[in-house]
């Protein structure tokens, strides 16, 4: 076979690949943690910080953590008083991150797995919920908004971070539309067309 048409059959396997990826969502394979732990443009920690805007002593929860991107400093933007809990589905996830704190003399951090669909958090119970990209690898993504809605605190926050190019990204306004079905409305976006974070709150 000729380079071009190796070329050709080769994109044409990953763009196959990446449809059928986000037809079908499923979690990010500690194996494949290398994609996560790529820097990540435009959703970068700073913009986080400013979306967010946390206050020390709050607590925190965020979903679906890979290999801590944002976790360690979540943890310090609520120091000392404040609590980051980690919610993975994968507990190899949930150990890395806190080797990663245990080595930065982190200790305000929660390790919980299980599954976002079904949340042990009490009701009106969190600050603050952080979800980057994740919503798109769970299936059930309208349930999962449906949890956060619920262990939110009246004037709690959801941000959600996506970044194109993520076979499970999720558009601004099916964010808004999953968002308001959960009784989530959409307060503030940061970022462009290729990669933003959303703010949402309790209506
Ligand atoms: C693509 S990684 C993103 C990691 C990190 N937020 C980042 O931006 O680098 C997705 C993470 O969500 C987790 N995840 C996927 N589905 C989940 C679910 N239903 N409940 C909880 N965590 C889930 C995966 O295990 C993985 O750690």
């Amino acid at each position: 076979m000729r380079p071009r048409h190796l070329l050709g059959a080769a994109a044409a396997a990953t763009l196959g690949a990446a449809l059928w990826w986000r037809k079908n969502p499923s979690a990010c394979p500690y194996g494949q943690r290398f994609w996560v732990e790529a820097p990540h443009p435009i959703i970068t920690r700073d913009r986080l910080r400013s979306v967010l805007r946390p206050q020390p002593g709050e607590r925190l929860l965020e979903i679906g953590v890979g290999t801590g991107y944002y976790s360690l400093d979540l943890a310090e933007w609520v120091a000392p008083d404040g609590t980051l809990e980690l919610f993975d589905l994968q507990q190899k996830f949930l150990d890395h991150v806190m080797r990663a704190a245990e080595e930065r003399g982190l200790s305000n951090l929660v390790p919980t797995q299980g599954d976002a669909t079904d949340l042990p958090h009490q009701d009106a119970s969190v600050d603050a919920i952080i979800l980057t990209a994740v919503l798109g690898e769970i299936p059930d993504a309208a349930a999962a908004l449906r949890e956060i809605r619920r262990v939110l605190r009246p004037g709690g926050r959801l941000i959600v971070g996506e970044l194109f190019g993520d076979p499970h990204f999720t558009t601004r306004s099916s964010l808004e539309r999953m968002g308001r079905d959960a009784g989530l409305q959409l307060a503030e976006t940061s970022g462009n067309w290729f990669g933003f974070f959303a703010r949402l709150t309790p209506q």
